[in-house]
């Protein structure tokens, strides 16, 4: 199978357990549950949960077994896109090609359905039945969310507008606000799958050079970007004064620091041979997309 008919097999698996295990749509109340589909079935790349699961994929074939932490992921990062975007964040208005959440529903109801998207996410991790994983998996997904993590990036990111930062500073944000919900991704479905510990620490080498390169590449499309293929507004990190790759070492130096991060990535997979055909086709995607 080629990759990208690979990738899109993934995506309707993560798509079908999204379904099957979200509370409904109608759900009472269903204002929330509106709201909470709404983001989460908007046509995202799914690449956390695709990661985890090509990544569990290494050493086992029975996808089932992670399927559940491949959801989880997916909701940690769709509640925190709802957030990122609200008018006290990064105030756009699309993502995902339609009016952001709060634009849709109100503010109120973003910041719940973010909120209730998190809770659910921890709900379904814990539903990964008798792997005996589940409270290592937890712990995991907490702390790459928490304050130490997507959170202490977020929050720095925002700390940073209008200042002049310097290279630890930036890295510091995109390894944290983008860079630990990838690595844990790509590590969670290793643990999920019994990886030793030579294999786990490989892996987390990939995702945290995968991750600093996926948020090289958002730079980048910011600024080069087409909107209507991202499905969000770009130009948007130039207007806030934002820490990014381009704003501190210009478009072409950046497009060379994409480039040798991904080529760490894919050193890191070296030791796994042809089996690691996928995550390797994967980080080149992640540099080179166009959406
Ligand atoms: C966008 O993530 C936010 C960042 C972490 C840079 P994605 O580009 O993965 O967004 P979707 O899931 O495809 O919408
Ligand atoms: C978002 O980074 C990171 C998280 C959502 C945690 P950005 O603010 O750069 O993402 P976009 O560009 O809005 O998608
Ligand atoms: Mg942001
Ligand atoms: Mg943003
Ligand atoms: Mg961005």
């Amino acid at each position: 199978m080629d990759f990208k008919a690979c990738y899109n097999n993934y995506i309707n698996t993560v798509n079908t357990a999204l379904i099957v295990n979200m509370p409904p749509r109608d759900a009472y109340p269903s204002r929330i549950h509106e709201a909470m589909h709404y983001s989460l079935f908007a046509g995202g790349k799914r690449l956390r949960p695709v990661l985890c699961l090509a990544s569990f994929e290494l050493f086992d074939s029975m996808t089932a077994k992670v399927l559940p932490v491949a959801c989880a992921l997916e909701l940690i990062h769709t509640y925190s896109l709802i957030h990122d975007d609200l008018p006290c964040m990064d105030d756009d208005d699309f993502r995902r090609g339609m009016p952001t959440c709060h634009k849709k529903f109100g503010e109120a109801i973003a910041v719940l359905a973010g909120d209730a998207l998190l809770t659910e996410a921890f709900a379904m991790a814990s539903s990964i039945g008798n792997t005996g994983y589940s409270a290592t998996i937890i712990s995991m997904l907490a702390a790459a969310s928490g304050s130490t993590g997507l959170i202490g990036g977020q929050v720095m990111d925002l700390l940073s507008e209008d200042k002049p930062i310097d290279v630890e500073l930036l890295e510091y944000i995109h390894r944290h606000k983008t860079g630990k919900l990838i690595s844990v991704s790509v590590e969670s479905g290793a643990v999920c799958a019994g990886a030793d510990s030579t294999a786990l620490s490989a892996l987390t080498k990939y995702g945290e050079a995968l991750g600093l390169a996926f948020q090289i590449s958002d730079d980048i499309l910011d600024v080069i970007g087409d909107a209507e293929k991202l499905g969000k507004n770009v130009g948007q990190d130039a207007k806030l004064n934002k820490a990014t790759y381009p704003s501190l070492y210009g478009l072409e130096e950046s497009k060379k620091k994409l480039h040798e991060t991904v080529e760490q990535a894919l050193i890191s997979l070296q030791g796994f041979g042809k089996k690691s055909g996928f995550l390797c086709e994967l980080a080149r995607y992640v540099a080179y997309r166009d959406r």
